[in-house]
């Protein structure tokens, strides 16, 4: 039996951290989320954002636009949130309408209100300079949780199932930065077994891809980011939770794992802007 991550329990604390942080603050930090379309899951995370800024003493507006709202009119939204000196943080949930250029409204983003992170300007200060970078939400919250159960991944080997923007890429980056050796699986990678099963840390982000227990190394961290629902409707992760308990070392529970830890990377990254401090992941870490 590993030893279960509890993302809830330090949400919670985190949230709590937080409000005493904008207690002190001389403005209120605000929260802006566009949400376009009807997409229902974004409807439940957007809802679920805006629950647990309020609990951080974080301000919200929700704009809800249409689905069939075209590019232009999204972009010239986001600039007027720009220019709006009470919004201190602007977030567009994704996925967008496919008719939408996801990439342009992304970067329309001023990167001074950018708390996802998901401007080229920061993605490139991640990659680059390595520093004053805001560190996408997910991510943020996961190395959060790896902090509070003082897992040190330097000179690990890291296995990231999943490329994408949001999860698998800032992921394997920041592991890296903290000198874990990484390597990233995907959909088009064969036998992802022979890779998870060398691991010493597993992240998996898919929602496709089931990882079970005979695919990790006896006392691997299991970190697991994805959504799927079993065969009876019921939410879980990527990670087949009972084979996986029973190999892991540590593991994140879903529900009650990455996805609070997401809610807390994004409150955490939202004060951040709201007071100017960027946080810094320390490649030297
Ligand atoms: N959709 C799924 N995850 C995320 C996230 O972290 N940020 C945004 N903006 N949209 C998402």
């Amino acid at each position: 039996m590993s030893i279960i991550m509890d993302g809830v329990a330090l949400r919670n604390r985190i949230l709590e951290e937080l409000r005493k942080r904008v207690e002190k603050m001389s403005v209120q930090p605000k929260l802006v989320a566009i949400l376009v379309g009807d997409d229902a899951a974004s409807k439940i995370y957007v809802n679920n954002k805006e629950k647990y800024a309020a609990i951080a003493g974080i301000k919200t507006e929700i704009i809800r636009m249409p689905a069939d709202t075209d590019t232009k009119t999204i972009i010239a939204k986001i600039h007027k949130l720009n220019a709006d000196e009470y919004v201190t943080a602007v977030l567009i949930q994704l996925p967008l309408p496919a008719h939408i250029d996801t990439h342009a409204v992304l970067n329309a983003v001023d990167v001074s209100k950018d708390v996802d992170g998901f401007t080229d300007a920061n993605i490139g200060k991640m990659y680059g300079a390595g520093r004053d970078f805001i560190v996408p939400c997910t991510p943020r919250g996961i190395l959060a949780l790896l902090d509070e159960y003082k897992i040190d991944v330097a000179g690990k080997s890291a296995v990231v199932i999943g490329r994408s923007n949001i999860v698998g890429k800032p992921m394997a980056q920041l592991l890296m930065m903290r000198n874990a050796t990484v390597t990233i699986c995907h959909s088009r990678t064969p036998n992802i077994a022979d890779f998870t099963r060398n691991a010493d840390i597993v992240v998996a982000a898919t929602g496709k891809i089931t990882i079970t227990g005979d695919m990790l190394k006896p006392g691997a961290v299991f970190i697991d980011v994805g959504m799927q629902r079993d065969g009876n409707g019921k939410l879980r992760g990527d990670g087949d939770f009972a084979s996986c308990n029973a190999v892991a070392g540590y593991i994140t529970p879903t529900p009650g794992g990455t996805g609070p830890m997401t809610i807390a990377g994004l409150m955490m990254n939202t004060i951040d802007l709201a007071s100017q401090v960027h946080n810094i992941s320390d490649p030297e870490k």
